[in-house]
């Protein structure tokens, strides 16, 4: 591999990546993206699961 590739951790949100990726699941399963940018879920909420579908955005609602 040549060069660094920069991952931005977002606060309250996802891992970003810069792409194309390739994600190994433990359970063997592979995921790739050819995104320049990939935001790799780090709530697990996400439906889209590794990857971020904005899940981590909705806040739970207020208990009356
Ligand atoms: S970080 Fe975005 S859905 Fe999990």
């Amino acid at each position: 591999m040549t060069g660094r590739h920069t991952v931005r951790m977002v606060a309250g949100g996802p891992i970003m990546v810069e792409g194309p990726v390739r994600i190994e699941m433990p359970d063997g399963a592979v995921v790739e993206s050819d995104r320049f940018l990939v935001a790799i879920c780090a709530c697990k909420r996400s439906k889209t699961f590794p990857l971020c579908d904005t899940s981590h955005r909705r806040r739970a609602r207020a208990v009356e």
